[in-house]
Parts: C-alpha cells; sequence; structure tokens
C-alpha cells in the first residue's frame, strides 16, 4: 500500500486506485444486501429471478421524488397508483383531480406534466425504452430519462441525483464547487458505472447516499467503498460536494384574505394557469412583490372589518414570501366573482402555502 505523511508526521494510507469494476462489484454486492425496501422498487432478489419492475411506477415515482423526499413521497405515491393504477388510468382523469391529489407534492407544473405524459404515454401504447426517446416526454429530463431507462429497462444509463453526486464527488474528492462541478460529476459516474445492473448500481448508490455517505456524519465504517475514497482517506468526507455560497433569497410580501359566510365556508380563487402555482386554488390577496405591502384595502374580496392574522412565511425555491394573513366575515348580499368559490376549509385541496395561511386565518 502507499503512504504518504499528514501534518503531524503520521503514515496515512493512500486511497486504493480507482476502479471502475471493483467500485460497481462492491457498490452492488452492499445494495444485494441492504436495498431499502420502497414500494416502486423490484428489490434485487426479485430482480435477479427475472421480476421486471413496472415501468409506469418507476416514472411515477421518479416524478414524485424529484424534490421530494422517500419518507414523504411513500404514503401519497400509494394514494396515486390505487387511485390510477397505470398510464391509462391516468391519461383518462381530469387535470383537476390530478392537480387536487399533488397537493402538497410541491411545484404545480410537475402535476399538469405528469397528467400531458400520461395522455402521450397512453397514445403511444406504452413507455419507450431508451434515454433519448424517454427524455421527449412531457417533465422528463435528463436526471429522469436516465433513471427511467436504467431502473425500468434497466439500460446503460448514468443516473446523476442528489445522493449519487455527493458519492461521486467524495470517491474522487472533486474540489470544483457545484453546480459547476456536476459536468465532471458525470464523468467520474460514467467511469465506475457498470454496463450490467445499471439500475441496481443507481438503486444502490442512491441508498447509499441515503443511509451511509449521508451529508453531516457520514458512516465510513459501514461504507462498502471506502477504501477508494479519497474523501475518506483525506479525513474530510463532509467538505464534499463543495457548495458554490448560495445568493440570500429575496423576500416578497403580500397579504390573503380568509373570508368565511354563514356556512362557515371559505371564498377561494382559482390562481392564473401559468405561473407558481399555476391552476391551483388560493386565497384571494394582493400581488406578492419585493419591497413593502401595498395598501390591503385594494386587493381585499369585500369591504369588511378585516382582523389581522399571524404572519405565514414559506419558503419557494427563489424567493421567501411572507403573507400577512387577515380574516373577516362576509357581508349580507356580498357577490362572488366568476372565478370565485366557497368552500368548507376541509374539501379544499390547497398547496402548502395557501393551507398555512388559511389555519393562520382560523386561529385565535
Ligand atoms: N430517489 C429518486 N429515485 C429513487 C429511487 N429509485 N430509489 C431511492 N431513492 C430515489
Amino acid at each position: 500500500m502507499a503512504y504518504d505523511t499528514d501534518s503531524a508526521g503520521n503514515k496515512k494510507a493512500n486511497a486504493k486506485p480507482l476502479s471502475g469494476g471493483v467500485i460497481s462489484r462492491s457498490v452492488l454486492r452492499w445494495y444485494d444486501r441492504h436495498a431499502r425496501d420502497l414500494p416502486w422498487r423490484i428489490g434485487p432478489a426479485a430482480r435477479k429471478a427475472g421480476e421486471k419492475p413496472d415501468p409506469y411506477a418507476v416514472w411515477l415515482s421518479e416524478i414524485m421524488l424529484q424534490q421530494t423526499t422517500v419518507s414523504t413521497v411513500t404514503p401519497r405515491y400509494a394514494e396515486f397508483l390505487s387511485r390510477w393504477p397505470n398510464v391509462q388510468a391516468m391519461a383518462g382523469a381530469s387535470l383537476d383531480d390530478v392537480l387536487g391529489q399533488w397537493a402538497g407534492l410541491g411545484y404545480y407544473a410537475r402535476a399538469r406534466n405528469l397528467h400531458k405524459c400520461a395522455q402521450v404515454v397512453a397514445a403511444l401504447g406504452g413507455f419507450p425504452d431508451t434515454e433519448e426517446a424517454l427524455k421527449k416526454l412531457p417533465g422528463v429530463g435528463d436526471y429522469t430519462a436516465a433513471a427511467i431507462a436504467a431502473i425500468a429497462f434497466d439500460a446503460h444509463a448514468v443516473v446523476v441525483d442528489g445522493n449519487i453526486e455527493r458519492v461521486v464527488s467524495r470517491l474522487f474528492a472533486i474540489d470544483t464547487p457545484l453546480p459547476r462541478a456536476k459536468s465532471q460529476i458525470k464523468e467520474c459516474a460514467e467511469k465506475i458505472w457498470p454496463k450490467k445492473r445499471s439500475g441496481d448500481f443507481a438503486q444502490g448508490l442512491m441508498d447509499l447516499g441515503a443511509s451511509v455517505c449521508r451529508p453531516k456524519a457520514p458512516n465510513c465504517l459501514l461504507c462498502p467503498v471506502s477504501t477508494y475514497c479519497k474523501a475518506r482517506i483525506a479525513r474530510q468526507p463532509e467538505a464534499f460536494p463543495v457548495k458554490a455560497k448560495k445568493k440570500p433569497k429575496p423576500t416578497r410580501r403580500g397579504a390573503v384574505f380568509v373570508l368565511v359566510n354563514a356556512n362557515n365556508e371559505v371564498l377561494f380563487e382559482r390562481r392564473p394557469e401559468q405561473g407558481l402555482l399555476g391552476g391551483m386554488l388560493g386565497l384571494p390577496g394582493a400581488p406578492w412583490a419585493e419591497g413593502l405591502p401595498g395598501s390591503i384595502e385594494l386587493s381585499a374580496p369585500a369591504d369588511v372589518a378585516w382582523e389581522k392574522k399571524g404572519d405565514i412565511e414559506h419558503v419557494f425555491t427563489h424567493f421567501r414570501l411572507v403573507l400577512n394573513v387577515y380574516a373577516g366575515v362576509a357581508p349580507k348580499g356580498f357577490r362572488r366573482k366568476k372565478d370565485q368559490q366557497w368552500i368548507a376549509p376541509s374539501n379544499a385541496k390547497l398547496p402548502t402555502v395557501m393551507a398555512k395561511a388559511l389555519s393562520a386565518g382560523f386561529e385565535r
């Protein structure tokens, strides 16, 4: 074994030279024993016995897992699958039903694309099985196309999600900051990617990243490739991946109004199709903008005595939103506008930010 000395003059082992074959074999052996049991997954034993994954299940799970954790997705995935057990069923659903079922899972553009993609795939008669063809589907980007090709069809596709990014950048001690490092990480991943069991290897790296090679306090003692890991040898696994300094998110402010009628229903309106939370239900309110909030009277849905409730905060990808929440009682003879509707709060399928605002409106 080769040795370097550290700053105190102690001998320390160098990383063994990285050989793609040995890494993939070690990860696959580890995956065979430690794969997480996930509802959309055909585990390694069943897979070896010839069981094939359902491309619809793989696609659905991958779309749901974009920017959402496995623990949040797991119960929600089961609901989706029992409501729409196959792609034809989802293609036949209304967009409203799909958006409603998506509530709380993040960007609604994804749910819109989910529905559109189901219709395209149903018309095609099934999912295409190559990365290139998958990339042409609505809502399927580079990552998702590679993940479906590898996991559903066992095609040789290099899959790089956040967990894999971390594992690879540690193995190779890539010190270029993200996001600039992405192409380098992909090239390094290619070096260790096996020709066979591509989907199992991808999921093995994902599980390794989730349970062993964690962002904080990685458990290198349990890692099947620790002897090859340059970050571990340098005794600083947590230093990778290197991240560019984040710019602080700007704050936008706005106001929302919780107007209640005599039947204890709340006034909602459908948000415009384009833009954030497009097509979802929302509370009427003032536009969101940076700087000081404008006059609340101008955007209130009724001329009543509004009671100021607490503010709520929600963090989107590109900005932080603070909403002042007001509550009021609809006056006799109040006429709602055409795009507004009265809905009992428990029946309203709301995006998270609006659910937060609604409950603030009912706080005493
Ligand atoms: N994250 C995204 N896809 C995943 C998968 N197939 N298994 C585990 N975690 C994932």
